[in-house]
């Protein structure tokens, strides 16, 4: 077998998802590079755990100038691609600069990688770009129908991560997860909303009466599928990542106020979401069959660490989060 990546440089390493990548990544003793902008959504609190285990260089990945010296300086043998805008909410508001970060912000990066013959480059990417799926599930041959402003800039993304793969032989692999969740997620997710909003005795807002169906994936398995696929997959190819574990969104409410003993009538409904998807679900085969990766962490375990970690951090912060 092809020996693993020793020199990563990480895009939205101070992320939710990016900062256990970096985390696993640093522990494994791997040379690693981080890239952010430290947006709203990034925290460098997140790399406490692997300080002094990677560099950190605080860029804008739209920013051809800022990303070309970083790729100078690193010369990176592989990128993992994470950073971007991620929330859909904001996205319907404001979708510019979810093109800007999520589309163009990519292309950025693949000329870059390009430039310093990169050999190999993780897109992440998002089930969202599927669509909704009402029964069944997705695979990765399936057509893109996003429906958000958010999802259609990720889906530019993947088509052009695969276009530079068939005209210049890029060596990109994509790969395409459900709904993340665990410890250091940005509250204004549903289940770290929900979470810090309960511990507070505040009104915890469900779209509609919470049907919408939604695959939940704990997110150190989520990164252990990205260093799997950054190592193995197959270039010029997509890999849905999935739990398998399909929950709707009232009944991931009830399991959060359950687990923090709050009553149900913290709950409230409000008005759906324009374009909302009713529900995600995958088919994650591929990635089993190819690279015998598997989604390891019940939800039940999954959410009780969650719920915990955030009792424990809101209790040191003692205040909002
Ligand atoms: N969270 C999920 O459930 C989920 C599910 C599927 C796919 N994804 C994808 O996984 C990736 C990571 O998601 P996340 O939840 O960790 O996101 P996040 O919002 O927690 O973090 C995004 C990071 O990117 C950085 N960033 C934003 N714009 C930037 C720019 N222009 N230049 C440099 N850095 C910038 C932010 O500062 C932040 O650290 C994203 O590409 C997202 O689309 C997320």
């Amino acid at each position: 077998m092809r020996k693993k990546i020793s020199k990563i440089l990480v895009t939205g390493g101070a992320g939710f998802i990016g900062s256990e990548f970096v985390r696993q990544a640093a522990s494994q003793g791997r040379k690693v590079f981080v890239i952010d902008k430290l947006t709203y959504a990034g925290d460098l609190g997140r790399l406490r755990p692997v300080r002094g285990r990677y560099k950190f260089y605080r860029a804008d990945i739209c920013d051809r100038k800022q990303v070309d010296a970083v790729f100078r300086q690193v010369r990176p043998e592989a990128v993992a691609h994470f950073a971007a805008e991620t929330h859909v909410d904001r996205s319907i508001v404001e979708p510019a600069s979810f093109i800007r970060t999520n589309f163009e912000g990519t292309q950025v990066l693949m000329e870059a990688c390009r430039k310093q013959r990169v050999k190999r480059f993780l897109h992440f990417s998002t089930d969202e770009v599927y669509g909704e799926i009402k029964i069944g599930r997705f695979s990765e041959g399936d057509r893109l129908r996003p429906s958000s402003p958010y999802a259609a800039s990720k889906a530019a993304a993947d088509l052009l991560v695969q276009a530079y793969f068939r005209t210049y032989g890029f060596p990109g692999v994509i790969a395409r997860p459900c709904n993340n969740y665990g410890p250091w997620q940005y509250p204004e997710k549903l289940i770290p909303l929900a979470i810090t909003r309960a511990l507070r005795n505040q009104k915890v807002p469900v779209f509609l009466k919470g049907q919408h169906l939604r695959e939940w994936l704990y997110v150190s398995d989520c990164a252990e599928a990205a260093l799997e696929l950054l190592d193995y997959g197959k270039l010029g190819e997509a890999y849905n990542v999935g739990s398998g574990q399909h929950k709707t969104n009232i009944n991931v409410v009830k399991a959060i106020l359950d687990l923090l003993a709050k009553p149900y009538t913290l709950i409230a409904f409000v008005r759906d979401r324009p374009g909302h998807d009713f529900r995600y679900a995958l088919d994650a085969g591929k990635l089993t069959k190819e690279l015998g990766w598997r989604a390891k962490t019940k939800f039940s375990e999954g959410l009780r660490a969650t719920v915990c970690w955030y009792v424990n951090y809101c209790g040191k912060k003692k205040q909002h989060i």
